[in-house]
């Protein structure tokens, strides 16, 4: 009730005030801060996955916009050695609005991060974006076939499907790419499994899945109950080292980052910067009001 109402009210609130439970898990506001906390985490032994704050543009635009500010944060983050790669949402790209355009503008974005030898992940959003997101990886992924990976969300009820029919696109030259994380937005229940336990089990089923189909997998979760059980399928299966990384997001949860990193595992931390913070923010933690005990404590716990 009370996470509910703080995450209602964060709109409203002063942006400074907003600014000093996001700055955990912000890089900050110019390209500068997002390279100098890359490389703060690269002197960690971890690697980055740099975003673009962004999403759900309303005029074409500002896609065009985007798209330039990525390639001009492949251009220094390639030529300052960051040991990295890119993520995207496709909805900072015009998705809703065009997809032709949409499509256009990201494979430009690939094709330049191609070029640099780098890679492009493209975020899942939500649900009414899954279908034209996965038919933009389909295009992407034949022409660029080391270049680009996908997010898939093992909350929603489609992932099992959506996977065994990517399968098709993998193969042992270069494996196909993903992300898999729990799902952040809030959907229907006939579109995705509400229940906590559910969807773990979906979590480690489609892990499981990806295994045994030698697909790469980034497992991206802060849930110390999936990190072990995903290092025992590791073990079990004696999955190699070049096949999964484990991935979180700047500011959260770092004890359990370092535990996963002295472990000798791969970790890539996704570090998000950029002007369109405070919407950001503010959206993000009114979709997952869950989040305002994380505020709380961040206002409290120094
Ligand atoms: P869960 O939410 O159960 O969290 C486990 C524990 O981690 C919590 O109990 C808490 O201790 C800690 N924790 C989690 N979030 C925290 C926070 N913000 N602050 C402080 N502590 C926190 N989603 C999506 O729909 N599309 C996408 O493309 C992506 N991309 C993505 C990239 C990466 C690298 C990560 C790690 C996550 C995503 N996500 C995402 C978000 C993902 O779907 C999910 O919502 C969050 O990771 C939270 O789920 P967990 O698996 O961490 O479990």
């Amino acid at each position: 009730m009370l996470n509910k109402l703080i995450a209602n009210m964060l709109p409203y609130m002063p942006k400074k005030l907003v600014w000093v439970f996001s700055k955990r898990y912000i890089a900050g506001e110019s390209m500068e801060e997002g390279l100098l906390a890359s490389k703060l985490l690269n002197e960690k032994g971890i690697e980055v996955t740099v975003d673009i704050l962004g999403e759900f543009i309303t005029r074409l635009d500002e896609a065009e916009k985007n798209r330039d500010e990525y390639l001009e944060v492949i251009e220094r983050f390639t030529s300052e050695n960051v040991k990295g790669n890119f993520s995207i949402k496709p909805t900072m790209f015009g998705l809703l609005l065009d997809k032709e355009v949409c499509y256009n503008l990201l494979r430009e974005v690939v094709q330049f991060a191609a070029q640099k030898d780098s890679f492009i992940r493209i975020d899942m959003e939500d649900s009414q974006c899954v279908d034209i997101e996965l038919d933009i990886f389909r295009r992407l992924r034949k022409e660029f076939p080391k270049h680009v990976g996908l997010v898939l969300q093992a909350y929603l009820r489609r992932t099992e499907s959506d996977l065994v029919a990517l399968n098709d696109l993998n193969n042992a030259n270069y494996p196909i790419s993903f992300r898999l994380c729990k799902g952040i937005y809030v959907e229907p229940e006939n579109i995705a499994f509400k229940e906590y336990e559910e969807v773990r089990k979906h979590f480690l089923k489609d892990l499981k899945y990806m295994f045994e189909n030698k697909m790469y997998v980034g497992i991206a979760t802060h849930d110390k109950y999936l990190v072990e059980e995903s290092m025992k399928m590791i073990g079990e299966m004696n999955i190699p080292k070049n096949m999964y990384e484990f991935q979180m997001l700047y500011g959260v949860t770092p004890e359990l980052r370092q535990l996963i990193v002295d472990n000798g595992h791969k970790m890539r931390v996704y570090v998000p910067f950029g002007e369109k913070w405070f919407n950001y923010s503010t959206r993000r933690l009114k979709e997952n009001p869950k989040m305002a005990q994380h505020i709380i404590k961040a206002l409290f716990i120094r």
